[in-house]
């Protein structure tokens, strides 16, 4: 193998220059030959190591594996800045949370990026199982590539089954089982958070759920947030016994009364407050011990500790859309025969609301919920009404 290595670099030369320098040809070919020797001594270490590990602690099946890592660490590709901030392609790990926050809380104090960096949008699906309206998302993101990652936390039993092709192609993320209204489903918020946070591009942290879709093409979609001064949260104060009825009084002096507040579970963060939120352990502790059903806790958590630490920083409303004109407590779900052209003028027009301190109309990029069934019709409806 060395023979032809040898023989192929020579071939290449300027014959002219080889002829003049005969010294150091041969010093070259010297300095190969030594190399390759060093090539040899480290397959056969790695060998005996590994021969040696199996006969001391009687592993089978080790044999290969140690003897070919040991065989690659002896040409390991160098550390370069573009190795270091290559997002994993493999998103599965076995960190702990405890682990996956710390290292997602890693911050740069250089605020300069060395490098071209293209902010991306992180997708961060958060669902039980399948992902009906999949293809709905995959049309929307057709052609932006680059420009956004995905992330799934699903039930841990289930296994998404996307072809290769799909955006939604092995995304998932370690997951564990959270519920609604507990401190299970903020964890699953901040998993989501704090995975995509390992990819050094993500910018902007969209929260879905399997019955989200997008309102508008993707181009509109990324330039709002780009050019938006404050990140999306809803978060008011509700002065009622589902607003502020659920304070207790336990949390003061971290959280008073009048800092809490409500908002819905669907936000748009930049990467500093998705930061914030995964190294926050402060009011973790108190919302933990003390914000219990029927204080729903994924409905305070974020909005109360954004408003103490950063309320310059949010909007104080949600851009996605949800109808809560049917009465109760869950919101309208749409079927496929909701799916029309006047349905979307209504999601689409007559609203009014303040962006980068400006009076706006369009105030919702996403809506919700949508069911299973409105896949085909949105499919067909989509270039029509939200241009893509
Ligand atoms: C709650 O905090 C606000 C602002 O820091 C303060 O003005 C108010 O007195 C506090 N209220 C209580 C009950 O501690
Ligand atoms: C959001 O509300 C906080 C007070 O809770 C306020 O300081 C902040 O200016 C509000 N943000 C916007 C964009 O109005
Ligand atoms: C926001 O708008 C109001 C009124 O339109 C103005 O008084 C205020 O100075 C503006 N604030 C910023 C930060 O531009």
């Amino acid at each position: 193998m060395m023979q032809t290595r040898v023989a192929q670099l020579e071939e290449g030369k300027d014959p002219a220059v080889t002829r003049g320098t005969n010294q150091s040809r041969a010093l070259r070919v010297r300095l190969l030959q030594l190399f390759g020797l060093f090539v040899l001594l480290c397959i056969a270490l790695s060998v005996i190591i590994s021969l040696y590990t199996v006969k001391r602690f009687g592993i089978n099946g080790v044999v290969t594996t140690t003897a070919t890592s040991n065989f690659f660490s002896c040409y390991e590709e160098p550390t370069s800045l573009a190795r270091l901030i290559r997002p994993p392609t493999n998103l599965l790990h076995t960190m702990n949370d405890k682990e996956l926050l710390w290292r997602a809380s890693f911050v740069p104090r250089i605020n300069k990026y060395p490098f071209r960096r293209v902010p991306k949008i992180a997708f961060m699906f958060l669902t039980k199982g399948p992902l009906p309206l999949a293809p709905l998302w995959e049309k929307f993101l057709k052609g932006h590539e680059g420009l956004y990652s995905i992330y799934i936390h699903s039930l841990p039993s289930f296994n998404a089954k996307f072809p290769s092709s799909s955006s939604f192609y092995r995304r998932q993320i370690p997951s564990q089982v959270s519920e609604w209204g507990k401190m299970s489903m903020c964890d699953a918020e901040r998993r989501l958070l704090a995975n995509a946070l390992l990819d050094v591009s993500n910018e902007w942290f969209v929260l879905l759920s399997e019955s989200c879709i997008p309102l508008y093409k993707f181009s509109v979609i990324y330039h709002y947030v780009l050019k938006s001064k404050d990140s999306f949260v809803g978060a008011y104060d509700d002065p009622g016994p589902y607003g502020r009825g659920r304070y207790n009084q336990n949390m003061a002096p971290v959280v008073n009364i009048s800092q809490w507040r409500k908002g819905s579970q669907w936000f748009e963060i930049n990467r500093k407050l998705a930061i914030d939120i995964v190294e926050d352990s402060t009011y973790y502790r108190k919302f933990e011990a003390f914000c219990k059903p029927a204080c729903y806790v994924d409905e305070h958590y974020f909005p109360t500790m954004l408003t103490i630490q950063a309320a310059n920083l949010i909007a104080n409303r949600s851009i996605t859309w949800v109808d809560w004109s049917r009465g109760g407590s869950h919101p309208a779900t749409f079927g496929r025969a909701d799916i029309t052209v006047e349905f979307f003028k209504k999601i689409l027009q007559g609203h009014k609301c303040i962006y980068n301190n400006q009076s706006i109309s369009i105030c919702f990029l996403f809506a919700r919920k949508f069911s299973p069934s409105t896949l085909e019709p949105l499919l067909r409806i989509a270039p029509k009404v939200l241009g893509f």
